[in-house]
């Protein structure tokens, strides 16, 4: 099997260097140059979570007509709003049986893949692997949750069940799931609840939940997002609270995706995640002010470094 990871950012590269120790040939497409150089170079360096420092030789590439061969399966890990243009970008690459598979963050990814692929080739997930970029070419390993893989309306299928099979023989904790909408919400609680304030005040995922000042500001993010969540179907109670500042203790050491966003000056996510259940409230009519405020900071942030309002 061929896998092309599509964005081979911090979490693309982790799952592209796992995976390589599988029967699967990987390649990594990124639009990061210098990183793409960096690990065509001396490959691909990981600080795993015991401390150790593991290299990997992967082949890397910055440009879609530099990829060998039809890719099998593309995982797409591009930020949620360059989804279209990214996957739009390879359909040479692609071939009548390429299956797209989406770990991205937030809300509105299988529907932007599926507005450029048939949407019967469109698998959806969720990880809570966390990772960081430390310098191109170099990522730490900032946690170890598991990853879910299904398809949108159907229970999972058994290509669903193969790649699941694929990931557990790279080490990832993964399994299959029947009800991936739900999913979806689920780790839309988990980001809405620690990567804007992780990104607003520079600290990593673990502090939120040390430090009651912070704890207290995902909860208030998080409580008020349940009932837009159950608007939509998907019934989650209090205790979702606590499954958000779990994730944040298993991922202490890493800087959320916002977080390393806002450090490198990029735009963030902040629409598909904070942003979208703002808008999915007003659409129910249901108030959303905590994340309407996180919202509104996190973009007040990146207007002063990207010079847009
Ligand atoms: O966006 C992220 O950084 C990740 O989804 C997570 C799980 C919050 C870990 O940092």
């Amino acid at each position: 099997m061929h896998i092309l990871i599509l964005g081979a950012g911090a979490m693309g590269s982790l799952l592209g260097a796992r995976l390589s120790g599988t029967s699967a040939t990987v390649s990594l497409l990124s639009t990061n140059r210098e990183h793409i150089r960096a690990v065509s170079g001396d490959g691909l360096v990981i600080e795993e979570l015991d401390g150790s420092i593991v290299p990997y030789r992967l082949s890397a590439f910055h440009s879609p007509r530099d990829v060998p061969g039809t890719a099998d399966l593309v995982i797409v890990m591009v930020k949620s709003y360059a989804t279209r243009d990214a996957v739009g970008s390879i359909t040479d690459c692609c071939g009548a049986s390429t299956v797209f598979l989406t770990l991205q963050n937030g809300i509105g990814n299988w529907e932007n893949i599926a507005a450029v692929v048939d949407r019967k080739k469109v698998l959806v997930g969720s990880t809570a692997q966390g990772s960081t970029l430390v310098r191109p070419g170099r990522i730490r390993h900032g946690g170890n949750g598991a990853t879910f893989i299904g398809e949108i309306g159907v229970p999972a299928s058994e290509r669903v069940r193969e790649i699941v099979e694929l990931f557990r023989s790279a080490g990832l904790v993964t399994e299959p799931s029947d009800h991936v909408e739900r999913l979806i919400w689920e780790k839309l609680m988990v980001n809405a609840g620690i990567n804007a304030i992780t990104a607003l005040t520079g600290i990593r995922n673990g502090v939120i939940a040390d430090f009651a000042s912070a704890s207290s500001i995902c909860r208030a993010a998080v409580e008020e997002a349940l009932p837009v969540a159950r608007a939509k179907g998907f019934e989650m109670g209090p205790e979702t609270v606590d499954r958000v500042l779990s994730v944040a203790r298993a991922t202490a050491i890493n800087r959320s995706s916002m977080g390393q966003d806002v450090d490198r000056k990029k735009r963030t996510e902040i629409d598909a995640i904070n942003g979208a259940i703002v808008a999915f409230g007003e659409q129910c009519g249901i108030p959303t002010p905590v994340n309407r405020t996180l919202t509104g900071l996190v973009k007040t942030l990146e207007a002063s470094y990207l010079g847009k309002s």
